[in-house]
């Protein structure tokens, strides 16, 4: 719907290309955080940027929502292939359902994205699918969600593992993963007390609110790093609260040899190294070279000491000088589970049978880095899922088959009252519990003698 002159309708621009976004992660399995960097979306104003970035997050957010009544919706079904018809609807869904602004400027901008997409003869069904949404909403959305894929949005697969491994949790997890996450913040104790740094931001005006972790700050809304007063500096990071329960459950001390053996992009392994002053001999290692500049940037920020090593965790006999490490941070690749309010994208991406892969990976990581522990040392063993196969399971599995191995106290006072106990050796953050992501941590030491 161009105006006189071509200029295209306020608010096209950024429904097509959260649509476009939408579609990559929906027909291509990219992730959204790359779909998002798509160079249209780049050269957008800042405000539509912003509006397409919410846009394709809440598309996804809702996409099981949004499948169901499609198919309520549509006369026939979607052409098998037509990925960005499908991510157009999508996010016009939900504009008319979860966002507060008029149902016309939504629908008339939705529509007019077709022309931007090159595709201006799906006008007509995007129009005519939207508007009889406004007319049959409540209907419609009653027969929608009965269904509890649509309901919850999320895949029956997920559904069912989370019955299984959290039978008394698993309606507050779902609804848990289906909000927008808060920006926590990490105050660099090495440079202000945390009621220092919360009152440096409240006097630049941001709202903040200590969190359920001694130096974790809640912003009461999200804002662009380059705003916080001292995050240039090295005074603060950004680090969900869950995760700045590693730093103090390994519990480094100063002049410790330590090892981070998945350490992009670095968040807890600074961490380590704020908690020590500094003074650790610390290796942090990644398989991927451009996550490890992340790292390399976050040490250079907070003026931290550390030896950055692009190597495969899995294989020391490449990258062991056979020296022993006194503490050892496993932070393995998982599946994500416990981090969706942050990455919609992965209840579409994540298959039920990438599980079973991914555990075994997590096994093979810890039974290569275990003979690098010294007799006495601990290894944290950590993922951001909340599925026992990648946690419970992998850590009492261990456990059975190396009697030189066994599950350790945490430090004194480093264990909230929130986190649940697992049933065999570590404990579970479950999202949303405290307002954090949903995150397993395991402490095991190795015998000495
Ligand atoms: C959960 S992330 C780590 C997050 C990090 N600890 C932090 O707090 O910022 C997992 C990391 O493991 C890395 N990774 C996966 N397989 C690996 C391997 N075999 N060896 C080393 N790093 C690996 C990934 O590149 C990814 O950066």
């Amino acid at each position: 719907m161009s105006r006189g002159g071509g200029r295209a309708e306020p608010g096209a621009a950024s429904r097509a290309c959260a649509a476009r976004a939408v579609a990559a992660v929906l027909g291509a399995g990219a992730t959204l955080d790359a779909a998002l960097g798509a160079p249209d979306l780049q050269q957008l104003a800042p405000a539509d940027r912003s509006q397409a970035r919410a846009l394709a997050y809440g598309a996804l957010r809702w996409h099981h929502r949004h499948r169901r009544l499609l198919a309520l919706l549509l006369d026939r079904p979607l052409p098998g292939r037509d990925r960005l018809l499908e991510a157009l609807l999508s996010v016009g869904l939900f504009q008319l359902l979860d966002e507060r602004q008029p149902d016309y400027a939504a629908v008339s901008a939705t529509v007019a994205a077709t022309r931007l997409l090159g595709r201006p003869r799906l006008a007509g069904v995007v129009n005519a699918s939207l508007r009889r949404l406004q007319r049959e909403r409540a209907q419609l959305l009653a027969e929608a969600l009965a269904d509890e894929q649509a309901r919850s949005s999320h895949p029956a697969w997920l559904i069912a593992r989370l019955r299984r491994d959290w039978p008394g949790d698993w309606p507050r997890i779902l609804e848990a993963a289906q909000q927008s996450p808060p920006l926590w913040l990490r105050v660099n104790q090495t440079r202000l007390a945390p009621e220092a740094g919360l009152a440096r931001l409240r006097e630049a005006g941001i709202e903040a609110a200590p969190g359920p972790v001694p130096g974790a700050l809640r912003l009461a809304r999200a804002l662009p790093v380059a705003d916080i007063p001292g995050f240039a500096a090295g005074e603060f990071s950004v680090q969900d609260a869950a995760s700045q329960l590693a730093a103090p459950l390994l519990g480094a001390s100063p002049g410790m040899r330590v090892l981070d053996a998945c350490a992009a992009p670095g968040g807890k392994a600074c961490h380590v190294l704020e908690q020590a002053g500094g003074d650790l001999d610390l290796l942090a290692l990644d398989a991927d070279d451009a996550r490890l500049g992340r790292v390399r940037e976050n040490l250079a920020r907070l003026a931290l000491p550390a030896t950055t090593l692009r190597a495969d965790a899995t294989t020391p006999a490449a990258w062991w000088d056979g020296q022993p490490f006194d503490r050892i941070l496993l932070d393995a690749p998982c599946s994500g589970t416990g981090v969706i309010r942050r990455h919609p994208d992965i209840k579409i991406l994540r298959r039920e049978t990438d599980i079973g892969p991914m555990a075994r990976r997590q096994r093979q990581l810890l039974e290569a880095l275990w003979p690098l522990l010294r007799p006495g040392g601990r290894l944290l063993y950590a993922t951001c899922s909340i599925l026992h196969e990648e946690n419970d399971d992998v850590v009492a599995g261990f456990l059975a088959d190396h009697t030189e191995a066994a599950a350790a106290e945490p430090p004194a006072g480093t264990l909230p009252g929130w986190l649940r106990c697992t049933r065999h050796a570590g404990w579970q953050a479950l999202p949303g519990e405290a307002d954090t992501d949903g995150l397993y941590y395991a402490l095991m030491t190795r015998r000495t003698g």
